[in-house]
């Protein structure tokens, strides 16, 4: 269509619907009628649209937005940070807050705090709450959430992920991008894929198996895109086989697009496109935060001048690169604008409703594990206590500041000793005991000896006065704590924690530790203390979600998605030196393989301190023997295992079943078992549930690297159910035929 047919087209459009009534139906433009089907809608619009108005759908108009086409009414996309709530408005073209005032939200809890809930429900709630508050802020994509394996505890951005098993993450994320995409918010999965650290994230190489690709680092990503149809995928800045994964052909043209049919957009990450040729070629389809791009020498950098800006319309009006290529990025750009900005049936959403600080304090308080349980101090029974210390700085530092690009500007946040304060009232006392610092960005050790020393000295006179004491510490979102473009260079808890930990369990006084962070650490107190929570973070509710486990009004059911090991050295890749992590000379090389997490600890017997899977209740259960309907499985049948599980203690409570399948003899090297799925089952006192679950064929195989493809081998196995990976509660033996 020229020029003139489409302002006389348009025209006419006006002019029917200054007219009223039906005319305008006969004449809107397919690409406007959100009832005609998708692709139409796209075919429509794309004849419409000039190449130079292509091009500018595929790369950023500003921060966090990129360009519609203004003179056919096609939307711009909105897309915001991050994975725990919608992120504060920033400027348009710079990292700097806009200070607005109406942009404060609600923070959720970290991804990890989901992952430990081991409770799709929880997923899909959460999706739904945040997808609300994106769209009430006119978003139309969340940046988020991230499925990145759980391989180092140093990793800064391990908080914003679920964990090292990838069956777990990816039950938990699937239910989170449905509901999420349900209200017309699309979810930008990230960071695809590969990025398991900080250090040298922007071009260090990973040097990975392909049977770990395939068997770790691949399914979460895979059962987001297959499973929950996820509409964008946000490419990661970390290389793999030598080219950045934000336009790396083989696995966004080849694994993604190709073999698991995603028709979604790939999101470049922020500035993590670097080369003209590979940016035309190699997958990516909407390029975001270049800062360099082609500027010519001397010129102010504009968004025009991106790789997939000026000069690719250059290149394609040369002819060195057909205008399909352009199509092809364009149609998924539009189709992910459809699918959001002008989808009719977007929710408005809400913010910082009553339902999402609920949802908030539900998601939290499942989440929280509870560790240890010594002598049955907890849940507190308020009037054993005349003085309750709280000792840390957790305990009132927010921990939805900093982080990086997950951070938010919270409307409220309760923290854990105002909500100890509200419960306990003036028995209550507090000592802050250590000091991470002045600023977030501090260096760990930035904090003088002088102010840690006298921090400490108040916090053990505190003691003295007290018959309980309550620490709530561990990391932070401080640098080289859980945050966003630094790895913790230590495993061990920060700002003498362990010492100060160790000085209050000798005044004699029980001590309770409430921890937060995203990543395992040393607990080399354990010993002395009476109860371990692992609190992860838990958003804007985090005091309430708290001091609901510790009383006892939720009963704990969180599970730990990470291993937390003795010590640092036995985690896997700690075994192959500095190349395995965090790397030399910007290459690094997972020799551990498959043998990530338990998938190590378990297959090689080395103890963890709190293994995956872990933790505790207050109240018990007791399994009954799994049993079989057949114990032959054949291909494309199925095994259907019943297993009782009963509530034997005084509450009711909520145990997560785990089911974990092993070859017996495998002819290639396996781990002892790996989980294959989970439920979590809440019962009375003396109430017994018969849960039940499949086992079919494809829980067996294994990734051949000599085949490259899935493959099993007839032979047996056995089943494994379990209260967590080391805890074996029954198992039985089958035959794969
Ligand atoms: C950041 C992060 C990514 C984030 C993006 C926008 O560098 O890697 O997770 O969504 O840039 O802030």
């Amino acid at each position: 269509m020229t020029m003139t047919s489409i302002r006389k087209s348009a025209a006419a459009v006006v002019l029917c619907s200054l007219l009223g009534g039906s005319a305008v139906a006969q004449d809107r433009p397919v690409y406007l009628d959100a009832s005609a089907p998708l692709e139409r809608r796209i075919d429509d619009a794309l004849r419409r649209m000039t190449l130079h108005e292509k091009i500018q759908l595929l790369h950023a108009q500003s921060k966090f937005t990129s360009a519609g086409v203004p003179r056919l009414g096609i939307r711009q996309l909105n897309m915001d940070d991050g994975p725990h709530g919608v992120r504060a408005e920033l400027k348009w073209n710079d990292w700097d807050s806009a200070a607005w005032t109406n942009d404060s939200c609600v923070a959720f809890p970290s991804l990890t705090c989901l992952a430990a809930t081991w409770n799709p429900a929880m997923g899909a709630l959460y999706g739904h709450v945040l997808s609300e508050e994106f769209a009430y802020r006119g978003k139309d994509m969340i940046l988020g959430p991230g499925v990145n394996i759980y391989r180092h505890p140093f990793n800064g951005r391990n908080f914003e992920y679920m964990g090292e098993d990838p069956c777990l993450a990816g039950r938990m994320v699937v239910p989170y991008i449905e509901a999420a995409q349900r209200n017309g918010v699309a979810c930008c999965l990230k960071h695809f894929f590969l990025n398991n650290q900080e250090t040298d994230r922007w071009d260090g190489n990973v040097n990975v198996d392909e049977r770990a690709v395939h068997e770790i680092y691949l399914p979460a990503f895979k059962q987001a895109v297959q499973q929950a149809h996820v509409w964008a995928v946000m490419g990661s800045y970390n290389k793999w086989n030598g080219v950045h994964c934000s336009h790396n052909d083989s696995l966004l043209n080849g694994i993604l697009k190709r073999d698991w049919g995603f028709d979604g957009v790939v999101v470049s990450d922020w500035d993590a496109t670097h080369d003209a040729r590979q940016a035309a070629t190699g997958g990516l389809d909407l390029e975001m935060g270049t800062t360099r791009g082609t500027a010519p020498k001397g010129e102010p950098f504009t968004y025009n001048h991106s790789f997939l800006g000026d000069a690719f319309e250059r290149a394609v009006r040369e002819g060195v690169w057909p205008e399909s290529l352009v199509d092809e990025k364009a149609r998924r750009v539009l189709r992910t604008i459809f699918r959001t900005a002008m989808n009719p049936a977007k929710t408005i959403g809400s913010m910082c409703s009553e339902e999402h600080y609920a949802a908030c304090r539900t998601m939290g308080a499942q989440g929280i594990v509870l560790l240890k349980n010594d002598r049955q101090v907890l849940p507190l029974q308020a009037g054993r206590y005349r003085r309750i210390l709280v000792v840390g700085e957790n305990a009132t530092r927010s921990l939805t500041q900093g982080g990086g690009s997950s951070e938010l500007k919270t409307k409220y946040d309760v923290s854990p000793l105002e909500a100890l304060q509200q419960e306990f009232g003036e028995r209550v006392v507090y000592a802050q005991g250590y000091s991470s610092g002045r600023a977030l960005y501090d260096r760990v050790d930035a904090v003088p000896a002088a102010l840690q020393d006298s921090l400490r000295r108040a916090a053990l006179a505190a003691a003295q006065q007290a018959d309980l004491i309550i620490f709530v510490g561990g990391l932070n979102k401080n640098r080289q704590q859980d945050c966003e473009d630094s790895d913790r260079e230590s495993y061990h808890l920060s700002f003498g924690q362990d010492e100060l930990i160790a000085a209050l369990a000798r005044t004699g006084r029980p001590v309770v530790v409430a921890n937060f962070g995203g990543n395992a650490y040393a607990m080399p107190w354990i010993e002395q203390v009476a109860g371990v929570l692992h609190c992860w973070y838990l958003g804007s509710e985090a005091g309430h979600a708290l001091t609901d486990v510790l009383t006892g009004r939720v009963n704990p059911s969180g599970r730990l998605p990470m291993t937390f090991a003795k010590r640092v050295e036995d985690y896997p890749p700690m075994q192959y030196g500095r190349e395995a992590y965090p790397g030399v000379d910007k290459q690094v090389y997972y020799r551990e393989g498959i043998f990530v997490g338990y998938r190590h600890f378990v297959s090689r017997k080395v103890k963890a301190l709190f293994p995956f899977g872990y933790g505790l209740s207050y109240t018990t259960f007791r399994y009954g023997r799994p049993r079989l309907d057949r114990t032959q499985l054949t291909a494309g049948g199925s095994i259907r295992l019943t297993v009782d599980v009963t509530n034997t203690g005084a509450r009711r409570g909520e145990e997560v079943v785990q089911l974990y399948i092993g070859e017996d003899k495998p002819v290639v090297e396996r781990p002892a078992r790996e989980l294959k799925d989970f439920s979590k089952v809440g019962l009375d006192p003396g109430e017994t549930r018969t849960l039940t679950f499949e086992i079919r064929p494809e829980m067996l195989q294994y990734y051949s690297s000599d085949l490259h493809r899935w493959t099993s081998t007839p032979g047996s196995f056995h089943a494994y159910v379990s209260a967590s990976s080391e805890d074996v509660r029954g198992a039985v033996a089958f035959e794969l035929k």
